[in-house]
């Protein structure tokens, strides 16, 4: 069988771009891609922050003091945020500087405050560390913000800046 010198040259350029596109994929799902994603805050693991038995403040999450700093530890899971959701709000002082720490139980959560310049991605395995001050008193709206599953539009909660 003859095959045409310009079809083997055709059919070797489509194989070459199969071949970048599955390495592409690969480079981004494994090492490099996932470490792309904003894991400032190191590694966990997801299993044992469901069972909460990581050994961190995770285990009892709400509002610490760390070296004269406020620590916000938030685990994110379908569908709420804790502390944060419900009558449960994240409670701060106004004028400190606050780290929020947080992290994801199950899936890919969001979690933004309203009307701030706080706004990261939650993933399971991963802690997102974001760092802010509130120099207004009041009460700020916390939302997720990707897509976590059928209840996704009711996760949300509140940051209350005491003076
Ligand atoms: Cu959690 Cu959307």
């Amino acid at each position: 069988m003859q095959v045409h010198r310009f079809e083997k040259v055709w059919l070797g350029a489509a194989i070459l771009l199969i071949v970048g596109f599955i390495a592409t994929i690969a480079y981004g799902s494994v090492g490099v891609g996932v470490g792309m994603v904003d894991d400032s805050g190191g590694q966990i693991s997801a299993q044992a922050v469901q069972n909460g038995n990581t050994g961190t403040h995770f285990d009892d999450p709400g509002v610490v003091k760390e070296d004269g700093q406020y620590v916000v530890y938030v685990v994110a899971r379908q569908f709420q945020f804790v502390p944060g959701s419900g009558d449960n709000p994240v409670q701060v002082p106004a004028g400190a500087n606050v780290t929020f720490r947080v992290t994801s139980a199950d899936v890919v959560h969001g979690f933004s405050v309203v009307e701030t310049n706080i706004n990261t991605m939650v993933i399971p395995g991963q802690v997102s560390e974001v760092s802010a001050r509130f120099n207004e008193p009041g009460t700020y709206g916390l939302i997720c913000h990707e897509y976590c599953g059928a209840a996704h539009h009711t996760m949300g909660g509140s940051v209350e800046v005491v003076p």
